[in-house]
Formats: C-alpha cells, sequence, structure tokens
C-alpha cells in the first residue's frame, strides 16, 4: 500500500511534529547548541531560550514561569508530582495515603504502585462510574488528614472521558491536600487556565500536541510541597536535575502556542467527524458498545467494545488495511490482556478483550472517516469469525 493511502487514527497515541515546531528548533541543535548553565555568551544564549519557552509555555496554561518545571515527557512529569508530592507530605506532615482512580494511565498507577510496595505509602482507589468518571462527592469521604495526595486523570487516554477536575480541585483545596492531574491528553484540545483550575500539579507531554517526543513539563502551583525525584545539578530550581533539553523545550512552546491558535475551529471539526464516526460504528456494527462519557469526552476521541473480537487481531486487519489505531489492552504481545480500564467500568472479559480507539486530528478528513467506516464492519466480522475458529 502507498504511504499517502494510509490513514493515521492514532493520534492520541502521537502527533507529527508540525513543520514550525521544527523550524524554531533547529537553530538550538546548530549555532545556539550552549548549555544554559554556561556563563559564557553561548550559554547565555541558551539560557535566555529556555526562559523565554518557560514563559510562552506558562502564559499558554495560565500559570506564573516559575510554575513550569520541564521534564522529559509525560511520564516523567507524573513520576515527579506523585513521588515528589507524596515523599514531601509524608516528610512534612506524616501523611501516607495515596488517591487515585482506577482508570489512570501506567505513569501514575505504577508509581503510586511503587510508593506502597517500596516506601510504605498506602493506595487507596476512588470509584469511577461506568463512563469512568468521579463523583466529587465519593472523593469528598476519602480524603482526610492522612491523605498525601490525590491523583486523577483529566482526560482518559483510553475512553476519552472528562473528569470534573475543577470541583474535585475545590474538594482538594477545602481539605488541604494536594490534588495532582494527569492533563497529557486534554492540554491538547481544552483550554486551561490554571490560575482558576485549582489543581496544585499538572503533567503535560509536547508530543500529544504536534510537539516532540521526549518532552513535556510539570506544572506545580507555587507553595506545592514537593521534593526532587531526580536528582543533581540545580537545573529547574533544584527540582529535575540535569542540562536542559533546550531545542526539544523551545518546540514544546511553539507547539502549545500552535494548537492554541485553532483550537476552537479544530475543536468544532473534530467533534462533528467524531460524532460520525460513533453513530456509523454502531449503526453498522451489532454487538459494538461506545466506551466512556458520550458527551463530556475529548472532542477528536472514539473507543468502543466489541464482544468477542481480540483487539490485536482486529488493529492487525485494520493495518493491513490501511488504518492506524490503536486499542487499550496490554497489546504487541502474543498473549493479549483484556483492558484493565474497560474492566474497571465494568465491562466482562469477552467485552474487555475487544477495545478499539480511534482518534483523529489534524492530518483527519470527512474522507477518512467514511472510508473507515465502509471497512470496519467487514473488518470486525472477520476478527469474529476468526475467534470461533480458534
Ligand atoms: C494520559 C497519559 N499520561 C501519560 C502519558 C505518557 O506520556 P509520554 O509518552 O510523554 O511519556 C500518556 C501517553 O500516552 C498519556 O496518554
Amino acid at each position: 500500500m502507498a504511504w499517502e493511502e494510509r490513514v493515521y487514527l492514532d493520534y492520541a497515541a502521537t502527533t507529527p511534529v508540525a513543520e514550525r515546531v521544527i523550524k524554531v528548533m533547529l537553530p538550538f541543535f546548530e549555532s545556539a547548541f550552549g548549555n544554559p548553565s554556561s556563563v559564557h555568551f553561548e550559554g547565555q544564549q541558551a539560557e535566555a531560550a529556555l526562559e523565554e519557552a518557560r514563559e510562552r509555555v506558562a502564559r499558554a496554561l495560565g500559570a506564573q514561569p516559575r510554575e513550569i518545571f520541564f521534564t522529559s515527557g509525560g511520564t516523567e512529569s507524573d513520576n515527579l508530582a506523585l513521588r515528589g508530592i507524596a515523599l514531601a507530605e509524608h516528610q512534612r506532615r506524616g501523611a501516607y495515603r495515596i488517591l487515585i482512580t482506577p482508570v489512570e494511565h501506567h505513569a501514575v498507577s505504577t508509581t503510586a504502585r511503587q510508593l506502597q510496595d517500596v516506601f510504605g505509602f498506602i493506595v487507596d482507589y476512588i470509584p469511577v462510574d461506568s463512563y469512568g468518571r468521579v463523583d466529587p462527592d465519593d472523593l469528598h469521604d476519602l480524603i482526610d488528614s492522612s491523605t498525601a495526595l490525590v491523583s486523577i486523570i483529566h482526560a482518559n487516554n483510553e475512553i476519552g472521558t472528562l473528569n470534573p477536575i475543577a470541583e474535585i480541585a475545590a474538594i482538594c483545596e477545602e481539605k488541604g491536600v494536594p490534588l495532582h492531574t494527569d492533563a497529557v491528553q486534554s492540554v491538547a484540545h481544552l483550554r486551561l487556565d490554571l490560575a482558576t483550575l485549582g489543581v496544585s500539579a499538572l503533567s503535560i507531554g509536547a508530543h500529544k500536541f504536534y510537539g516532540p517526543k521526549g518532552v513535556g513539563a510539570l506544572y506545580v502551583r507555587q507553595g506545592t510541597p514537593i521534593l526532587p525525584v531526580q536528582t543533581g545539578g540545580a537545573q529547574e530550581r533544584g527540582l529535575r536535575a540535569g542540562t536542559e533539553n533546550v531545542p526539544l523545550i523551545v518546540g514544546m512552546a511553539e507547539a502549545l502556542e500552535m494548537n492554541l491558535e485553532t483550537l476552537d475551529q479544530e475543536t468544532q471539526r473534530l467533534r462533528a467527524l467524531r460524532d460520525r464516526l460513533i453513530e456509523g460504528v454502531l449503526d453498522a456494527i451489532p454487538r459494538a458498545r461506545l466506551t466512556g462519557h458520550p458527551l463530556e469526552r475529548l472532542p477528536n476521541h472514539a473507543s468502543f467494545a466489541f464482544e468477542h473480537v481480540e483487539a490485536n487481531t482486529l488493529l492487525m486487519y485494520l493495518d493491513h488495511a490501511g488504518f492506524a489505531c490503536s486499542s487499550g489492552s496490554a497489546c504487541k504481545t502474543g498473549n493479549p490482556e483484556p483492558s484493565e480500564v474497560l474492566q474497571a467500568i465494568g465491562f466482562t472479559p469477552q467485552w474487555a478483550m475487544g477495545g478499539l480507539r480511534v482518534t483523529m486530528g489534524r492530518g483527519t478528513t470527512q474522507a477518512h472517516v467514511e472510508r473507515f467506516l465502509s471497512i470496519l464492519p467487514a473488518v470486525v466480522e472477520k476478527c469474529r469469525v476468526a475467534s470461533r475458529v480458534r
């Protein structure tokens, strides 16, 4: 199949780097390559670029520059928030409980589990409804003075559901407990105003909004107790040691601004494509269900479960037909497991094996959606036949 015939429908996994982002990064690989910690001209030039990028990222998020800490991506931001805040709150006031949901990204859930297994914290789970949403009242009842940290995903990567983060933040504020949210998916599609959102910490990663891979940021509201988890030099005001990746950081600032410039039109366009896709799939395919919230979801995100379909097989057939999609289950290996997220929101293993995530972006057109809808029913049927034969 010719490359140009392929249809990429996996923007939640990653996005292509925008041309203008590549352009602004290049000088910082070549002529302006200095280390921001060096005292000479080259170092000052790099430092100026770094601080300008910090101001731009802060402005785009409604934060203060001193509240932005650059990292190597969403995973590191989540790790720094969880480990850094939990350890600081334990040191400061002996708090030992961590509250998360059962539908967090592994960057949060695995880190929380390590804090439990190795550092003696207790991880408790805030229930979610059948859409993967937290009811703020449930959280209200669960938090107490032993809670070191609450971490709740803003927009779910697998099922697209949005959590009521501002309401959740108000409860955490009232209880005096820091709230971290993983906004790696949401920042690409929602205008965030951290001055009013009320969270203590928030993770982003550039490659979800047309920036480069391997760079992200953690917002830490001023006054939030947090310890470094990567120690060494005094970079990032001592919170994250290591020479800053200036080209990628400059690229992230550019990508974030670029994305916001057309966010409203793109949201409208993507929402229409998403709704057409959801309607088309549910109309044409028997034993198919939408996963995640029908309305409170990312504008570019459609996700489904198909009974008696194995996600890996489905993705492989779709790939052969020219479509790049993903599932939520632990795939890529020969022995896929049912999706943890789908099981946490009440799907049986027969359904949770068959998750499909279709995420759209700047390159997606109506024609792509129609082409996808024209092939999917037969592909799903082929998977069902294959599973009966086995
Ligand atoms: C919700 C969420 N959190 C964290 C990550 C990890 O981000 P990164 O790939 O930048 O490490 C992802 C990426 O898929 C994600 O979707």
